[in-house]
């Protein structure tokens, strides 16, 4: 990965997409921190959260390597509550883990790897927890060939991920930790209580360096995070990712997002504020059941989530852009997002035509244009 240019690559790791902004920020804030650490728990946040606007110089007497710029203002990554990234790192430079939990598409994944880049420069020791993971994805296996040629040797092992982020003392992450069977999650209890791995065919126990520590994420619609085991729960901080609050913080993520999404294929957005700001708009009233005027809204069974409803903008703007001209974009609205609410449930349809029966129309009638055109759209939900 380290020769290909991050340009070249679909979906770079923001180690290498915020390089810059590291190396910069590891100058910037010369404060102690904690051992084994990239940057100070201060300058962690900086990153994910940004500098609010400002420019940030580098103090004098700073010895930058050369290209880094002297300035910079640092980029919001994480939208939301400073609080929970503050506590996250509290806990990453503590001795229990973290756990981020929250329905799908609330950046938990984004954030698990915005805090393993910072703390420990990478955010590629992961393994994804899924129904078949097995202890040795969490703990080590061997490669065949070598253990049959000169029996368990050192170089016959063959490490996971967290046992290399133990031995290297940085930041391992566990993806969907609740996917995972009770027993296989509980190779993680012994890892962070003991902070050790014993490797009982080589006559080793292998310690974890200082830096170490594991993020796992969780999502509230799996096999509960209640059926982790109490022993397992104790190891870890619980830190809950909500849904972003703010609608006009939401509408600007999704723009931003949708417009980066673009300039990977070197189009601009062609999708106007309005437009998006009914989208969100749309997707805040069917996740939360309530309409921002207060009406209620009846929930579908899908999961109306943020990264869906950026991964919505982002079709649409691909849409007129390779099909059709700006006016197109709102006639657009109404079927992706059907398609976004229609996955699991036949009657998620009938919850689709009930909004737009209800605020949608309300909002017309209230001669809002956007809304209006939208009302007039229905016929795109029915079923042919
Ligand atoms: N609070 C947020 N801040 C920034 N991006 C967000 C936020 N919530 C959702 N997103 C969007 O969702 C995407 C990440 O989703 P992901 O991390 O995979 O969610 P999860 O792991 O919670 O299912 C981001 O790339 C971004 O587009
Ligand atoms: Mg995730």
């Amino acid at each position: 990965m380290s020769d290909t240019p991050a340009t070249e690559v679909q979906a770079p790791p923001p180690e290498l997409l915020h390089a810059t902004e590291l190396a910069f920020l590891e100058h910037h804030d010369a404060g102690p921190r904690p051992p084994g650490w990239r940057l100070t728990p201060r300058a962690v946040v900086t990153f994910v959260c940004g500098s609010g606007g400002e420019i940030l110089k580098l103090p004098k007497g700073a010895r930058p390597p050369d290209g880094l710029p002297k300035q910079l203002a640092i980029r919001e990554k994480f939208v939301g509550d400073r609080g929970i990234v503050e506590r996250s790192v509290v806990t990453l430079a503590g001795e229990r883990g973290l756990l981020l939990v929250g329905e799908p598409g609330t950046a938990k994944s984004m954030l698990s790897e915005l805090l393993a880049a910072a703390v420990s420069g990478t955010s590629a020791l992961t393994v994804q927890g899924t129904a078949g993971t097995t202890e040795d994805q969490l703990r080590y296996g061997w490669n065949y060939a070598l253990l049959l040629a000169k029996g368990p040797v050192p170089e016959a092992l063959v490490p996971s991920p967290v046992l290399a982020a133990m031995r290297a003392g940085k930041v391992a992450r566990v993806e969907e930790v609740t996917r995972c069977l009770p027993e296989v999650q509980d190779a993680l209890v012994s890892i962070l209580s003991d902070r050790r791995m014993a490797v009982p065919e080589l006559g080793e126990v292998m310690a974890a360096h200082k830096g170490f520590n594991v993020i796992a994420t969780a999502n509230l619609r799996d096999r509960g995070v209640s059926e982790m085991s109490a022993a397992l729960k104790r190891r870890f901080n619980f830190e809950t990712v909500p849904p972003i609050a703010d609608v006009a913080q939401e509408i600007a993520l999704v723009k931003r997002q949708a417009e980066a999404a673009m300039a990977k294929v070197g189009e601009p957005l062609r999708v106007d504020d309005a437009v998006l700001g009914a989208l969100v708009v749309a997707f805040r009233d069917l996740r939360s059941g309530k309409s921002v005027e207060g009406w209620s809204v009846e929930k579908p069974s899908t999961v109306m989530s943020t990264a869906e409803c950026v991964a919505v903008a982002g079709s649409m703007g691909m849409h007129v852009s390779y099909f059709g001209d700006k006016a197109d974009a709102l006639g657009l609205l109404p079927g992706f997002l059907l398609g976004v609410v229609l996955k699991d449930d036949p009657k998620d349809r009938g919850r689709l035509l009930a909004y737009w029966d209800g605020a949608v129309k309300r909002r017309a009638e209230e001669k809002a244009a956007v809304w209006a055109k939208l009302a007039a759209l229905r016929a795109v939900l029915e079923e042919t």
